[in-house]
Formats: structure tokens, C-alpha cells, sequence
């Protein structure tokens, strides 16, 4: 029998499978993230904890969980885990991926649309009653999407499901810059491999799909901006910090790029206040690239079993250390 913490919600069905297994779940049920101080005290003997991105898993606190075993994080991205002090203490640390790949390149393509075709706005206006005229020239008229070219910044899991979306559903001609060639996109999708600077000046959409770590933090910042085209929208599905949020402000405020669709922000969850005030060809949604029911629950099912497969002795699977 393991005590396992779970610092929120989780789905009864998946509770019952830890419970059916012998294991002790405590589960936080308060509203908002688990109160830090509390979070420490549970972990102090704890064999596991399901967490999510919003927790911080940091040296001091793994250092106040000698019985530790295995974190489990609910997301794919895992820069709230401190992964060199896990392994250190020899604590199994696992992610969510694959389940949730396309439901966040469907978000990432949502956006896209919405942000070239205005149709944030475009709602705004006709619940405000001010259904404009059909013109040549009218009110809200966006950009095409169809036939350009989609600069993917990441060509991993998410990054090459969104290149299919744009390649193989909108005609669209795709530009990648990764860390290393992807020659199945190259093959199915005739992407081309480019460097940064050159999907920057060639993109007519950008998309954002690295990981944050120290080498992405900033990526997009007030150069990079400078070198898109000033008709060119940024979608940003990835992680708040890979873009320097004053510096899109001022690009979006210049005229330096047209637009931004944004899911992911620097500070989440406080939103920068230009970007609140900036409506036309910007569209933000909070943190929902995997926010389907289905996908959560597939999410929460995958990180059951990486705690399952730990607490039995088995190899967890999708370990990040
Ligand atoms: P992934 O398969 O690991 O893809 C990340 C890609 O970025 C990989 O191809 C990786 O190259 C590349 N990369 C890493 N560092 C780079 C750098 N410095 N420069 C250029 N390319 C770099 O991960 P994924 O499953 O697609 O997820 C991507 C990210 O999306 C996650 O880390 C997470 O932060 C974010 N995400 C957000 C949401 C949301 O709700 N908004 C949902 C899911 C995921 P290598 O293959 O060489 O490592
Ligand atoms: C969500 O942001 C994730 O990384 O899964």
C-alpha cells in the first residue's frame, strides 16, 4: 500500500483504479492550486503525487518528500519539475504525451483561423448589434489562410500534427525550423528545413512549439519580431516564455506583425494589459490547448498508469528522466 497525493481533481473512475490497486489516495480538494505549505506537509509520506503544471516541484520540495517515488505530471510540458534533483534522488518523474497532440493542434489551428479570419470580433460586433453591410471592401475583412506558407518553430509531436492541419487540410507550403531535421514531415509534407531567421522572414503564420527551456526563453523577442513580415499573425500554443510579451505588444502596437493568437502567457495566469486591450486580429484563450474531455481524461488515465507501473516496480510509460 502506497500514500499517493493528488494535488486537484482527478476523475473518480481514475481514483478508483489507485484505490482498487491497495494504494491510500489524498486528494486536494479545495478550490485552486493546493496551498504550497499543504502540498509539503502531504508529501512528507508520500510515495507518489499526480500533479499538474501549475505546481512547482522544486529542490526544497522534493527534499521534504524522503519517500518519494514518482511524479507524476498531468501535461507533456514539464519545466515545473526540477528533473536533476528527481533524478538525484533517484524519484521517477513522467509526462502526458501523445494524448494530447492533436486536441492541441486543433486549438492551435482554431486560432490560427481566428486571428486571420477575425472571427472573435466578428462575434463581438454582431452580438453588439452592429451587423455591418455586405462590401467589397467591408468591416472585418481577414486574411487568407489557404495556399500560404505556416513557419512550424518545433516540428515535435504538436508542432508536425499542426504542419498536417496546415499541409494536408489548407494547401498551405510548410517552412521548420527544430533541433533536428524531421525527415517524415519532409517526405509527407514537403516541409523544408530552415533556419530561424529565414522562417521568420518568410512565414505567413508562425507557430510556436518548443518546450520552454533556457535556450527557448525569449526566442521571440523584439529582433525576431522585427524580421516577420508586418502581415505575418504569431500563434503561440506552447509556453508563455518563449515569448517576450512586451516585445510582441509593441509588434502588434507598431504594425510590425498584423496579429497573435495566444493560449500560453509570460505570467500566467495575469495576461499582460496590452495584450487585453489589443482586439483587432488578436484572439486569447487561457491555457486550453488540451482542454477536451476526452483528452483530460486520457490524460489523467496515462498518468494513473505511469503511477501504477512506478508503485509495482515497472518501467512507468513515458518517463521524462
Ligand atoms: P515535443 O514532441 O518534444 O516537441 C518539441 C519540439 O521542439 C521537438 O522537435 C524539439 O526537438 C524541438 N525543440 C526543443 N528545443 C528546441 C530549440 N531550442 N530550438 C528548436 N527546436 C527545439 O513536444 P510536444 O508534445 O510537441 O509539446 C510541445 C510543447 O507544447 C510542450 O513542451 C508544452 O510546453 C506545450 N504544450 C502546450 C499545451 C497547451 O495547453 N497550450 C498543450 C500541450 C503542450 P527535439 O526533438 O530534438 O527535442
Ligand atoms: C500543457 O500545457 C501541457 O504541457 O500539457
Amino acid at each position: 500500500m502506497a500514500r499517493i497525493v493528488c494535488t486537484s481533481y482527478l476523475f473518480p473512475d481514475q481514483v478508483d483504479r489507485l484505490k482498487d490497486a491497495g494504494h491510500e489516495v489524498r486528494l486536494h480538494q479545495g478550490d485552486g492550486p493546493i496551498p504550497r505549505e499543504r502540498l509539503i506537509a502531504e508529501l512528507a509520506d508520500a510515495e507518489a503525487v499526480i500533479c499538474l503544471l501549475t505546481d512547482r516541484i522544486d529542490r526544497e520540495l522534493l527534499g521534504a518528500a524522503p519517500s518519494l517515488r514518482v511524479v507524476a505530471n498531468v501535461a507533456v510540458g514539464y519545466e515545473n519539475v526540477d528533473i536533476e534533483t528527481a533524478s538525484e534522488r533517484g524519484i521517477v518523474v513522467t509526462n502526458t504525451p501523445d494524448v494530447l497532440t492533436e486536441a492541441t493542434a486543433d486549438l492551435t489551428f482554431a486560432l490560427l483561423l481566428t486571428a486571420a479570419r477575425r472571427i472573435a470580433e466578428a462575434d463581438a460586433v454582431v452580438r453588439d448589434g452592429e451587423f455591418p453591410a455586405w462590401g467589397l471592401d467591408q468591416p472585418l475583412t481577414g486574411t487568407d489562410v489557404y495556399g500560404k506558407t505556416l513557419g512550424i518553430v518545433g516540428m515535435g509531436r504538436i508542432g508536425t500534427a499542426v504542419a498536417r492541419r496546415g499541409r494536408l487540410g489548407f494547401g498551405m507550403r510548410i517552412l521548420y525550423h527544430s533541433r533536428s531535421r524531421v525527415e517524415a514531415a519532409e517526405r509527407d509534407l514537403d516541409a523544408e528545413f530552415v533556419p530561424f531567421d529565414r522562417l521568420l522572414t518568410e512565414s505567413d503564420f508562425v507557430s510556436v512549439h518548443v518546450p520552454l527551456t533556457d535556450e527557448t526563453r525569449h526566442l521571440f523577442d523584439r529582433d525576431a519580431f522585427a524580421r516577420m513580415k508586418p502581415t505575418a499573425i504569431l500563434v503561440n500554443v506552447a509556453r508563455g516564455p518563449v515569448v517576450d510579451e512586451d516585445a510582441l505588444v509593441r509588434a502588434l502596437e507598431e504594425g510590425t506583425i498584423a496579429g497573435a493568437g495566444i493560449d500560453v502567457f509570460e505570467h500566467e495566469p495575469d495576461v499582460h494589459p496590452g495584450l487585453i486591450r489589443l482586439r483587432e486580429r488578436v484572439v486569447l484563450t487561457p491555457h486550453l490547448g488540451s482542454a477536451t474531455r476526452e483528452t483530460r481524461r486520457a490524460m489523467a488515465q496515462l498518468a494513473v498508469d505511469n503511477v501504477l507501473a512506478v508503485l509495482t516496480g515497472e518501467r512507468p510509460l513515458t518517463p521524462v528522466n
